[in-house]
């Protein structure tokens, strides 16, 4: 069935095209269309039309020739929807204890090693159904879709063990397929995109006495499923003193990388290490990095790693904020991911999260949207989208306001109030 529709007018199309790559970004670099409209088809963006193209007899012609009109009356700016490369949406339960600890003085690593953190995490998660986590991730995922984030990573890792890592990868899995299938039973919600990684190498479970025996486990007996029942092909790792060396890290990761996953690692959190690996193995991203310097930037850059910063781990933990404007000084590409989880980054509000981020380290608004858009989309390797550009998916939103600026402005409280997933209408 082929759908056309233009909407519009648009007070400015911000396209987030024809932006670097990497490093800095002038505000007055980017490309935004005054009063344009944007054509739809099917999933698509077909067109982006300036105003004067729009009133070209050409699509008037296409508009009386069944394209329908979805006339904005109010002052808008529209952008690509928000793509969040980091998060660990899909669990059981809550760390709201943990987080009472924190804040009564009790640190996350301390916590963890008493048993709380990560593993409680895992307990609640292997005692949990399928269905009970798919519940979950759907509510969290239609709350991000709903705050703009129309591509959103979940990663596994709180199963630890082959029947309860499948198990969440499968909970992801089947909500992506629900999502695929919206058009067909128009009464299941419309969800963002789901981007499934196995972080199985999230820490050791309590069973396995060495971490060398549990990556081997990891590689041998969890991920040739992942692989059959081609539930993911991306790998993270957990590259910590409280989780995995970066020794055995490399070693793990070349193996994951010959079985042809891509590699994410979380890295440089509070030591030193995980950079080196992530360059050294040819990572997509390298995610964190609040503990990186100079060196790591450098290496970074050297094999073109992107650089992730997690703001929300920041936050829930009260620690520093990763240096996002020394990254981009050193000419590093720059997302900015939510890394929305139970334990560290309880909030989950992309918007609220990279407004604060980027008021304290003195972030362009360009350098800031591009980190939740363009770029971000680079870290999932997802080129079909993160522009408002003909060709790329449909999935844009569109703010209550007149100038782009606004966005940022408000701190992330001035919401997305028109969202369209894959060219349809959020509702
Ligand atoms: O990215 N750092 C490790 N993993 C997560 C936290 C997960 C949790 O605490 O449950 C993170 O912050
Ligand atoms: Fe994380």
């Amino acid at each position: 069935m082929n759908k056309s529709l233009i909407v519009g007018p648009f007070k400015q199309i911000l396209t987030m095209d024809t932006l670097p790559d990497s490093g800095p970004i002038d505000d007055d670099a980017l490309e935004i269309i005054s009063n344009g409209y944007v054509l739809i088809e099917d999933q698509n963006i077909a067109k982006v039309l300036t105003e004067t193209e729009f009133q070209s007899d050409a699509i008037k012609a296409s508009h009386s020739s069944g394209t329908k009109l979805d006339e904005i009356e109010e002052d808008a700016v529209i952008m690509p929807g928000f793509i969040d490369a980091h998060t660990h949406i899909c669990y059981a339960g809550t760390r709201a204890e943990d987080y009472g600890r924190r804040l009564s003085g009790e640190t996350y690593l301390e916590i963890a090693t008493q048993g709380g953190g990560i593993l409680s995490t895992v307990s609640k998660t292997r005692a949990a159904s399928q269905l009970e986590l798919e519940q979950g991730l759907l509510k969290r995922a239609r709350k991000h879709l709903l705050e703009g984030v129309t591509t959103c990573e979940v990663k596994s890792g709180y199963g630890l063990k082959k029947d309860a890592e499948l198990k969440m990868l499968r909970a992801i899995h089947s909500l992506n397929q629900k999502r695929r299938l919206t058009d067909e039973s128009p009464a299941f919600p419309i969800l963002p995109d789901l981007v499934p990684t196995c972080l199985a190498a999230h820490v050791k479970p309590e069973e396995f006495k060495d971490h060398e025996e549990y990556l081997d486990y990891v590689l041998h007996e969890i991920l040739p499923c992942v692989k059959s029942e081609n539930l993911c092909n991306r790998i993270d790792i957990f590259i910590e003193k409280s989780a995995f060396n970066p020794e055995n890290s490399l070693q793990f990761l070349k193996q994951t990388k010959a079985l042809g996953f891509s590699i994410t690692i979380h890295a440089d959190q509070f030591s030193r290490g995980g950079s080196q690996v992530a360059s050294k193995v040819g990572a997509v991203s390298a995610d964190h990095l609040e503990a990186s310097g100079d060196n790591e930037f450098e290496m970074l850059k050297a094999q073109k790693v992107i650089a992730n910063v997690l703001p929300g781990a920041s936050i829930g933990l009260g620690t520093p904020f990763a240096p996002a404007r020394k990254m981009l000084n050193a000419g590093l590409t720059v997302a900015i991911s939510s890394d929305w989880n139970p334990g560290s980054a309880p909030m989950g509000d992309l918007l609220v999260l990279a407004s604060i981020l980027g008021a304290k380290k003195k972030l362009t608004m360009a350098e800031t949207l591009s980190a939740l858009t363009n770029r971000a989309a680079k870290a999932l390797e997802q080129n079909d989208r993160g522009l408002i550009k003909e060709g790329h998916l449909a999935d844009m939103i569109a703010f209550p306001c007149g100038d782009f600026r606004e966005i940022l402005y408000h701190q992330g409280t001035l919401k997305p109030h028109r969202i369209w997933k894959n060219g349809k209408e959020v509702k």
